[in-house]
């Protein structure tokens, strides 16, 4: 059966696309793009009504923690995969610290075959650096590209030792396989919970100074201008590792960066209350960061938005703030607060926003997701970018309700999800 996607804002940066038309999709893949009405439907065609909504390539999350294995209390790849579609997003990959690691072939299989069953959205895993996350010997990075993962990383854990990293760097970049770096050096973070700034000195809480996550970029810019292999560092979060990155790119350094919504929509001064909601690490810093990653995220230093959708259960928040798990579920809520803080205050134009949301990380982790360009799978989300919604944490499909944003007044709902031609999600008020 065709599907005609109909008259609505069709938004494909990859093809930099931004025109009033319709988008035809066969057999789960994208047919064409035509003018709206030049084409009459079928009789057997399935018509969805799209005028003045936005029709864009599904949303593309390269940093998600679904949990499965090991902490399935939090997360699982069915609800993880449900919150995405919820969220929009069509593709995502997912880290490896899972309990055990996804850091043997085994275990990339068992993901893609529970993601295959059980998934609602593709899933593209990332394996570990070294065995077992402990910073030691290296994993079979060759065995585990082969069976399908896209990056190596030790999430969560950074490689403390440089030596070790330079070597990850040289194995992988033969290998041509992307390497992501947790940027911390934990000798700087220590036992830290906050963002070293004025608010965390008045909470009394212990801080996490800019420098360590500002060092471990430096040394990674470094090791991979050596050895020519590829870098991407996740959830930037200060304006030096934004100045470091724009550097190192005007060098030709193969490094490429994302940035979490939390940043964008957070500063340190919500630590006031002490919601443990806001405790992630890295942590939110001040607005001069704030202002530097939307700076970073115009001029094309930050290429990616990505969630680091992290689930905790209530019992691992609901205590003191210092004790708190970090993290935060963003599935849900990404593309409203994208909306909400870059492209409602005309800080990113929506075109631009939705590069960072589809194109941007469907290239970087070298899959042909992020385009409706024809022949691609038709992995396609329709929102409406005007509509104003109260974020509610009690009805998110995620096993995990962590967020610092429930209760906010935001702009953005997704209408309808499709993945490969099928609708896998659909808002309650959607009668197409
Ligand atoms: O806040 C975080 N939570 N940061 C990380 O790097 C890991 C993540 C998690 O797995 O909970």
């Amino acid at each position: 059966m065709r599907i005609l996607i109909k008259g609505g804002r069709i938004i494909d940066p990859s093809n930099n696309r931004d025109t009033t038309g319709d988008l035809w999709l066969e057999k789960g893949r994208v047919l064409e793009i035509t003018p709206p009405g030049a084409r009459a439907p079928e009789k057997r065609d399935q018509v969805i009504a799209a005028s003045g909504l936005v029709v864009a390539p599904g949303l593309v999350d390269m940093h998600v923690h679904l949990r499965e294995p090991g902490a399935e209390y939090k997360e699982t790849i069915a609800s993880g995969t449900r919150a995405a579609a919820a969220g929009g997003i069509t593709s995502l990959a997912c880290m490896p610290n899972t309990e055990p690691p996804i850091d043997n072939l085994a275990m990339v299989e068992l993901i893609l075959s529970k993601a295959k069953n059980q998934g609602l959205v593709n899933v593209f895993p990332i394996a570990c650096i070294t065995k077992g996350r402990a910073g030691r010997e290296l994993t079979e990075m060759g065995e585990l590209k082969a069976a399908g993962v896209v990056a190596v990383s030790d999430d969560g854990d950074p490689l403390s030792s440089p030596g070790l990293m330079r070597s990850a760097l040289q194995y992988a970049g033969m290998l041509d396989l992307l390497v992501i770096n947790h940027a911390e050096d934990k000798s700087l973070s220590g036992r830290g919970v906050a963002h070293a700034g004025f608010m965390a000195a008045k909470l009394g809480l212990a801080g996490v100074p800019r420098s360590a996550m500002e060092i471990m970029i430096a040394r990674d810019i470094i090791l991979a201008e050596e050895t020519g292999s590829r870098i991407h560092i996740p959830h930037v979060s200060t304006a030096g590792a934004v100045r470091m990155i724009r550097e190192a790119k005007a060098r030709g350094v193969k490094v490429t960066a994302e940035t979490a919504p939390h940043f964008l929509a957070l500063t340190d001064d919500c630590l006031s209350d002490y919601d443990t909601h806001v405790r992630v690490n890295p942590p939110v810093a001040e607005a001069v960061d704030q202002a530097a990653l939307i700076t970073g995220l115009s001029d094309g230093t930050l290429d990616v938005i990505a969630t680091d959708h992290a689930p905790h259960s209530s019992r691992e928040k609901e205590i003191e703030f210092a004790n708190a798990a970090p993290g935060i579920c963003g599935l849900e809520t990404m593309l409203s607060l994208v909306l909400t803080c870059l492209v409602a205050p005309k800080k990113l134009s929506l075109p631009e926003a939705l590069r960072c949301l589809t194109h941007n990380p469907g290239k970087i982790i070298q899959s042909s997701k992020g385009t409706l360009s024809p022949g691609a799978e038709a992995d396609v989300v329709i929102f409406d970018p005007a509509a104003e919604r109260i974020i509610q944490a009690s009805e998110f499909q995620s096993q995990s309700r962590n967020t610092p944003f429930d209760g906010w007044k935001v702009q953005g709902e997704v209408m309808a999800t499709l993945v490969a031609g099928r609708v896998v999600y659909r808002h309650a008020s959607w009668n197409n």
